[in-house]
């Protein structure tokens, strides 16, 4: 509590909500007793003004372009660290020692695989089913699994179910993706690190060896490092929700996943590379930005924007620096796409209309010419998004369950409908 105190009137009735102090970022009001003292719901549809929970994993300052992940600067962590030791990080709340490191990184490699039962999920579904649509199948269809870390209750078995996620998603990930291609599953490897055996499953062929390029794994690493955790985003919103009810943690996960999909979250960076492809050429920019500015017209500029940052996305500076080295080491030059995404991005820094409602390139921009780059269809960019916000949506469940004050989550509303009516028979209508 900070001592501070909002006061709020409402007809004859004024009240003092306590407010709270976090210990960086904007105050809280708490207001729990609002309706209590008021019989007033307060009105926040999209959340925009509202905090859900209290929370120590990520802190976004979205006016700054800051991103810290347990207070580690999102730069620092891409360029100096590796994937599983912010998926530890991220779990529980400190880097790893060299001894615990080792130990978690054997604990995941050894969990890679997936029960033999689970590839028939995937021989249901058409070989053209949108790979997010195969993703949020068959991780929902984990839940019918590993009943002995089920009670949500037991920290142990929580944390084993926590490490089940985030080592079995890269193997699913290329199981829907080798289904989609008509190719057969590749099994992990435990000798190969993380990001280099999900290549492997997804690239090698039962005909030749597969060598792993280290420069393209460091990306594809880098890559699931930035896309690991955001706050209170709606797809960790929604794996929230879904756990308040005491539900699977693997149910819960699928449920962040149906959320990712949407091209508002973590659906932009498949919609980000099929808008590049439509605008073609950097000729045709000036009509593209036209319509994303016409209000009549739903077009907007795929990878452009964020709810919460209204400066340039941290994430995106990284990709972009990420894209040009895994062009460069493919030997990529004139990417069209990438020039279009160059010349998109200048141009838009420069308009008025995107300056004044501070839009700038988000994660989603520059990822999905590097991961088409990488070898992967656009259908797949958000399978990725998911394998690497995993451990994101994992950390906070945990969070969400150890929290003291989180219930059951239960929003209320404001009718807008009918008033009490009686019933007329059909006769009479
Ligand atoms: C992710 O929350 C997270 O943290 C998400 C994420 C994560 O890591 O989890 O960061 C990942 O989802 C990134 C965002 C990916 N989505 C896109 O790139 C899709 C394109 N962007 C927009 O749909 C939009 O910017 C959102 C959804 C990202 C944010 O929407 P908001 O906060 O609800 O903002 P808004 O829609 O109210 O837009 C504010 C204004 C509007 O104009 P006015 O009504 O005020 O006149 O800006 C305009 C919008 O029309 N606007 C755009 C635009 N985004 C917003 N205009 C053109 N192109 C755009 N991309």
């Amino acid at each position: 509590m900070t001592g501070k105190s909002a006061a709020v009137s409402i007809g004859d009735k004024a009240i003092e909500l306590p407010m709270r102090s976090g210990s960086i970022g904007p105050d809280v009001v708490d207001i729990g007793s609002l309706y209590k003292q008021t019989g007033a719901f307060t009105y926040d549809p999209g959340f925009t003004s509202t905090a859900s929970c209290e929370s120590k994993i990520t802190y976004i300052d979205g006016d700054e372009g800051v991103l810290l992940h347990r207070g580690y600067p999102i730069d620092q962590l891409a360029e100096h660290g590796d994937f599983l030791e912010v998926c530890y990080l991220l779990l529980y709340g400190e880097l790893p020692t060299k001894s615990q490191k080792d130990d978690f990184d054997y604990r995941v490699t050894h969990h890679t695989m997936v029960h033999e039962q689970m590839s028939r999920f995937f021989t249901g579904f058409r070989r053209d089913a949108h790979p997010m649509a195969v993703m949020c199948g068959c991780v929902g269809a984990l839940s019918a699994f590993y009943h002995d870390s089920t009670d949500i209750t037991d920290p142990h078995q929580r944390m084993v179910a926590s490490l089940r996620m985030i080592a079995k998603m890269p193997t699913l990930a290329a199981m829907a993706y080798k289904y989609h291609i008509g190719q057969p599953f590749v099994y992990p490897k435990n000798d190969l690190d993380y990001a280099s055996n999900f290549l492997r499953m997804c690239f090698a062929v039962p005909c030749e060896d597969y060598v792993v390029n280290p420069v393209l794994s460091r990306a594809m690493d880098r890559i699931f490092i930035l896309h690991a955790d955001h706050e209170q985003n709606a797809s960790t919103s929604t794996v929230r929700l879904a756990g308040s009810s005491g539900a699977n943690p693997f149910a819960c996960i699928a449920a962040g996943i149906a959320c990712l999909w949407g091209p508002a979250h973590g659906g932009a960076n498949e919609a980000a590379l099929n808008m590049l492809a439509e605008i073609g050429s950097v000729e045709h920019i000036p009509e593209y930005i036209g319509r994303a500015k016409d209000k009549n017209d739903p077009f907007r500029l795929m990878g452009f924007g964020h709810r919460v940052y209204k400066n340039y996305d941290p994430r995106a500076k990284i990709m972009q620096k990420t894209t040009h080295e895994v062009l460069g080491e493919l030997g990529i030059k004139d990417d069209p796409m990438l020039e279009v995404a160059m010349e998109l991005e200048r141009i838009a820094l420069t308009d008025e209309y995107f300056i004044e409602k501070k839009l700038y390139p988000n994660i989603d921009f520059y990822s999905g010419i590097t991961l088409k780059a990488l070898g992967f269809p656009t259908t797949m960019f958000t399978v990725l998004f998911a394998l690497a916000r995993t451990v994101g949506w994992i950390a906070q469940w945990n969070e969400m369950i150890e929290d003291p004050e989180q219930r059951i989550g239960r929003p209320r509303q404001l009718y807008v409908g009918q008033s009490r009516r009686d019933y007329i028979p059909v006769s009479k209508r």
